[in-house]
């Protein structure tokens, strides 16, 4: 399978390495608007064809399959384009920037009849397949509420992160995307009734702090930041089931923190800092810590895994785990959030 990758930015570093590791991946051609860093990439990782225009990329018929690694603002369009020059797509988390581009997007998906496949790469975690394994086997009962934080106190990348016209938000469309889409396939993936949100810009990118370094994007630059600091929402489904969630890119906390949990009525599980299952067997609570590698995320493992997974579906071998539409519904509970802070009450999802 002849693959390419537009945008060649940070993240496409794994995705290059990850189909390098694929026996049936051949990296065919690269593309950025940075012709130089384009270059970069097609040298180490011996790419043939490097383009500054994706237009010209896809019209290019030796080409299967595309990941796409660009800033969020263009993932759309690319992605439309893609399916419809007969590609396959990966196209990196969130989908896009708005549900209206994202409904666009999946009627591109169905057609055209390609796969489209959104990068949430917390679902190809091992962790993430072993909890889903006690979830469907009913372990953890029904599960009723979740909860995920992932606070930074210093921690805005600055550059396109903090350019709301290419990124589409903060700390909500970028690290809220992953939190709030592992719960909610956690979950079972059940449909959303509302959203209750609220969204601060108090603190700005605190640039002012000194001895105490964060992640910079390459395009950084401390007097440009339109995005927020901090979100929090509750989301209700129709099932009755709500999850909980605050993200931010600044605050004043203690120090930084990260955890996902899901409880049914009959045992809960914790993913992130670590996995962990909590039951209750012969009227003792259990406690329980599952025996395997790396009881974190593990960046490369799932990336690795979210690829392998890509690759066999184009190869007609597996389903994608991620398909088109839960990156609408994403897009949906996402955006509703940004409304229901604007507005100031919860937004409700008639279906
Ligand atoms: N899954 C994850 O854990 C994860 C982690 C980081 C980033 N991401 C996602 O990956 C995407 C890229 O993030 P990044 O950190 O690599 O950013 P980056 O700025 O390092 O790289 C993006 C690259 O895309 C290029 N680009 C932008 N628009 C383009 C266009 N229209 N055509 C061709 N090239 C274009 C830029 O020149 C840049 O080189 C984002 O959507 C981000 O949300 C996902």
């Amino acid at each position: 399978m002849n693959v390419a990758i537009i945008g060649a930015g940070s993240i496409s570093e794994v995705h290059f390495n990850a189909y390098a590791n694929n026996p049936d991946v051949t990296l065919y051609a690269v593309c950025d608007l940075n012709r130089e860093r384009a270059q970069a990439k097609a040298d180490k990782y011996g790419a043939g064809k490097v383009f500054t225009d994706y237009r010209e990329l896809l019209a290019d018929p030796e080409i299967d399959a595309v990941s796409v690694c660009t800033w969020n603002n263009s993932h759309a369009e690319i992605s439309i384009a893609a399916v419809e020059a007969g590609k396959n797509v990966l196209v990196e988390k969130p989908l896009c920037k708005t549900v209206e581009e994202a409904e666009k997007v999946e009627a591109a998906v169905r057609k055209s009849g390609k796969l489209l496949q959104v990068g949430f790469v917390r679902r190809y975690s091992s962790n993430t397949k072993i909890l889903k394994r006690f979830l469907e086997a009913g372990d953890l009962g029904e599960i009723y509420y979740a909860k995920a934080s992932c606070i930074r106190r210093l921690g805005n990348p600055g550059g396109w992160f903090s350019d709301k016209e290419r990124s589409g938000g903060g700390p909500l469309i970028d690290l809220g995307v992953h939190i709030i889409d592992l719960c909610w396939y956690l979950m079972g993936k059940p449909k959303v009734a509302s959203v209750s949100g609220n969204v601060y810009n108090r603190l700005g990118n605190r640039a002012n702090v000194q001895n105490l370094s964060f992640y910079q994007a390459s395009d950084y630059d401390a007097s440009k930041n339109t995005v927020e600091d901090l979100a929090n929402a509750v989301i209700r489904f129709e099932n009755g089931a709500s999850l909980l969630v605050d993200v931010s890119f600044t605050l004043h906390a203690k120090q930084d923190e990260l955890y996902v949990k899901v409880f049914g009525d009959k045992g809960g599980a914790e993913i992130e800092p670590e996995l962990f299952l909590v039951g209750e067997k012969h009227d003792t609570i259990l406690n329980m810590t599952p025996q395997v590698d790396h009881l974190s995320f593990n960046f490369t493992e799932a990336f690795q895994s979210e690829i392998d997974h890509f690759v066999d579906s184009c190869l007609g071998r597996k389903e994608t785990l991620s398909p088109v539409e839960d990156g609408v519904e994403m897009m949906k509970i996402l955006c509703g959030i940004y409304e229901s802070a604007e507005k100031g009450h919860e937004i409700r999802f008639d279906r």
